[in-house]
């Protein structure tokens, strides 16, 4: 959840430097990125430092993140043609920075906590070429879909190809779990889930298989969560509209769970981010299975000395 970004000192000293996209690209800063949550805040594991756009400019798209909104696609797939035109990737020949920092990491880490990769999943994605950027309404995605079955089954299916491709390449470069972000999902219904995503994300856990484990997150999804684990994954990622006990029960204590504390609770006095840390605790019941998290991105301004606090009180007080 965007647990190494810009609410340390020592990241943005480097983004001072290097663009966002400068940083994924060199290994060495990638990995220096990835590890520095691990030694300043002692979670319990690293994430590798990328982001899930990075595949998208080797389909043949121009990426670039503007300083202010997120990332920005000036030439967004709207025609048969332009999903036509859209690469299949090979990561070794087209992402080999993040393979390398990938190596790099497990590297420097020594087994001292697990490395996850991740990837966004085919609608997500799909959502980013369509739209060119974060939507509000996601009017173009549902349009195209609704309008085109046909082409949105064929771009799906593309999609499918590249996140298998992507995550394989991360695992065999030693990603020992991995997160399919399936971020903005939560905008459709659950036909229309059923309908247009959930054949193609069942599609990548499919070929995924049980190499590692694999999580699957979604914000907004509480009328999601049967479909989204029917789809597949180990785990299901929740948000915090969802009360996490009521998140498990509905999706099956046979799978785990993640998540879920309000990242604007770390804004909150110490006593209160206890509190809120506690409350998902007791939700999970002592169950196995459960993986602490945010229930998204960390927020820019974030106090460092509140996110070192959240991590001690879960480790305080789910200690058996
Ligand atoms: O968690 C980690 O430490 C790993 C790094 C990570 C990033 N992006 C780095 C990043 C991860 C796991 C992601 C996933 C990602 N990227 C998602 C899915 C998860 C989510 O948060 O919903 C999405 C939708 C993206 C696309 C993306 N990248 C957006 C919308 C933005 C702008 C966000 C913002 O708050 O400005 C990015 C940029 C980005 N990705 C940053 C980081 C650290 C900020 C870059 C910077 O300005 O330095």
């Amino acid at each position: 959840m965007r647990q190494a970004g810009r609410y340390m000192k020592e990241y943005r000293v480097l983004r001072q430097k290097y663009s966002f996209l400068e940083l994924c690209k060199t290994p060495d800063l990638a990995t220096q990125i990835t590890l520095m949550p691990v030694d300043q805040i002692g979670v319990d594991a690293a994430i590798i430092f990328a982001d899930i756009l990075l595949p998208l400019e080797s389909m043949g798209i121009d990426l670039r993140f503007s300083d202010t909104g997120g990332p920005v696609i000036d030439t967004p797939v709207r025609t048969e043609d332009d999903i036509r035109n859209l690469r299949i990737i090979d990561p070794h020949e087209d992402v080999p920075f993040l393979l390398e920092a990938i190596r790099q990491v497990r590297r420097e880490l020594e087994g001292r906590v697990p490395l996850i990769g991740f990837s966004g999943a085919p609608f997500t994605l799909a959502s980013y070429l369509i739209e060119g950027g974060h939507s509000r309404n996601f009017v173009r995605t549902k349009a195209l879909m609704y309008r085109n079955p046909d082409m949105w089954r064929k771009f799906m299916e593309k999609l499918v190809n590249v996140v298998v491709r992507y995550v394989r390449s991360q695992i065999e470069a030693g990603a020992q779990a991995t997160q399919l972000f399936d971020t903005w999902v939560g905008c459709l219904g659950p036909a229309d889930y059923e309908t247009f995503v959930l054949p193609h994300s069942r599609e990548v856990f499919r070929q995924l298989g049980n190499q590692v484990p694999l999580i699957h997150f979604a914000t907004d999804c509480s009328a999601l969560l049967v479909l989204m684990r029917q789809a597949g994954g180990h785990v299901i990622g929740v948000d915090w509209r969802i009360h996490l006990g009521a998140a498990w029960k509905k999706i099956g204590y046979d799978v785990g769970i993640q998540g879920n504390l309000d990242p604007t609770v770390l804004f909150a006095p110490p006593q209160r981010i206890r509190e809120s840390v506690a409350a998902i605790l007791a939700a999970a019941e002592n169950r196995s299975g459960h993986i602490f998290n945010l229930g998204h991105g960390i927020l820019p301004e974030t106090p460092v000395d509140h996110v070192r606090l959240m991590v001690d009180a879960v480790h305080e007080m789910s200690r058996r």
